[in-house]
């Protein structure tokens, strides 16, 4: 009994696809334009173990997490040689939880922006950290003048700090070049001034968009070109689509003039804060919880009720965290499940 369908149009829709060869590539590219250690690649854009493997098989043995779920998962999975959560944790059952995979022989390095990170971090037994700085992106980090002391606030209480974290995601998404690595660039200076203060050997940051046009960070934490979406797309990199949302079309109608069709997959499957994804062949109306609503680019010939649409998403990780399952597939040909085994929290 085979393990899986054999093709594409035996899966049961909404399904998560991954296409081999795009993914091959972008593997590839990214590993020869960063290689080894100069990638701690982001496995929040996929949450998959399988292809957190296949990265470590070419070569980026740290990951970036963004949740302790990730972290367990990956060290679990024989994956914790280096693993950094680049992310905040106060809540002392996850420090716990960090805790117990060092213990158990993972490399745990946590972010901390604040005193109250750093004590937490302290009191639940965790050894090293990275002081996360706020590089001009309205989220985590401390301000880049008050590292140092809290660089120093952490060794004072025990901890090894290994350096810095500063993630530039107001710079990663912007279309055009020349923005993007000013922001980048500006970003930079602040997150090398905090470096400056704090030491260590670390200086983490970076994304898909601004994978090679960073000059300060020492590892780049990219994560969605493995898959990509349609708002990277749009910057024109080196790397391919390899994820896709196959759907059916499931009704018909005419509003007016002009037909339209539903299919089977919406918000409940594609990560919508990007925008509408796009359908092959098709202009994309609206999605709602479990339709999208599109009507044919050209003629409707290859519309019809039952026939499969391909759909990209416009964010792929949010999309992944949709679904159960990703299947890979070569053209038609359905080769392999890897279970979206990294979600919760
Ligand atoms: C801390 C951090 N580093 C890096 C990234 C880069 O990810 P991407 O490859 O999607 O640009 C993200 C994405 O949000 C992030 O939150």
């Amino acid at each position: 009994v085979p393990k899986f369908p054999a093709s594409l149009r035996d899966l049961a829709t909404p399904a998560l696809v991954v296409e081999s060869s795009a993914l091959e590539n972008n593997l590839r590219r990214m590993s020869e334009a960063l290689p080894g250690e100069r990638l701690r690649p982001h496995v929040k854009a996929h949450k998959c173990t399988a292809l957190a493997r296949m990265q470590s098989e070419q070569g980026h043995r740290g990951f970036t997490c963004a949740t302790v779920r990730e972290m367990e998962g990956l060290a679990a999975a024989g994956l914790g040689e280096d693993l950094l959560l680049a992310n905040e944790v106060l809540d002392p059952r996850k420090v716990e939880r960090l805790a117990a995979l060092a213990a158990a022989g993972a490399r745990i390095t946590l972010a901390v922006d604040s005193r109250e990170t750093v004590a937490a971090a302290a009191r639940g037994g965790l050894r090293e950290v990275v002081i996360d700085v706020n590089v001009g992106l309205p989220r985590c980090g401390c301000a880049p003048a008050d590292a140092g002391a809290l660089a120093t606030y952490a060794r004072d209480a025990g901890l090894e700090v290994r350096g810095v974290m500063g993630y530039e995601g107001h710079a990663v998404g912007v279309a055009e070049r020349e923005q993007r690595e000013a922001l980048c660039a500006t970003a930079m200076r602040l997150l090398a001034e905090a470096h400056d203060q704090v030491g260590g050997s670390l200086v983490s940051a970076g994304g898909t968009g601004t994978f090679d046009c960073n000059s300060v960070a020492t590892e780049i934490q990219a994560g969605s070109y493995l898959l990509m979406d349609t708002a990277y797309q749009s910057l024109e990199l080196p790397f391919e689509q390899a994820l896709f949302v196959m759907g059916s079309l499931l009704s018909t109608s005419l509003a007016g003039e002009r037909r339209f069709w539903v299919g089977d997959a919406g918000l409940k499957a594609l990560g919508m804060d990007h925008g509408n994804p796009r359908v092959d062949g098709g202009e994309v109306w609206f999605c709602s919880d479990e339709h999208i609503t599109l009507s044919a680019a050209g003629d409707d010939s290859d519309f019809a009720l039952g026939a499969r649409i391909r759909i990209t998403p416009a964010h792929c990780d949010p999309t992944v965290a949709y679904h159960d399952a990703l299947w890979v597939v070569d053209g038609e040909k359905v080769v392999d499940r890897f279970e979206v085994d990294l979600r919760g929290w």
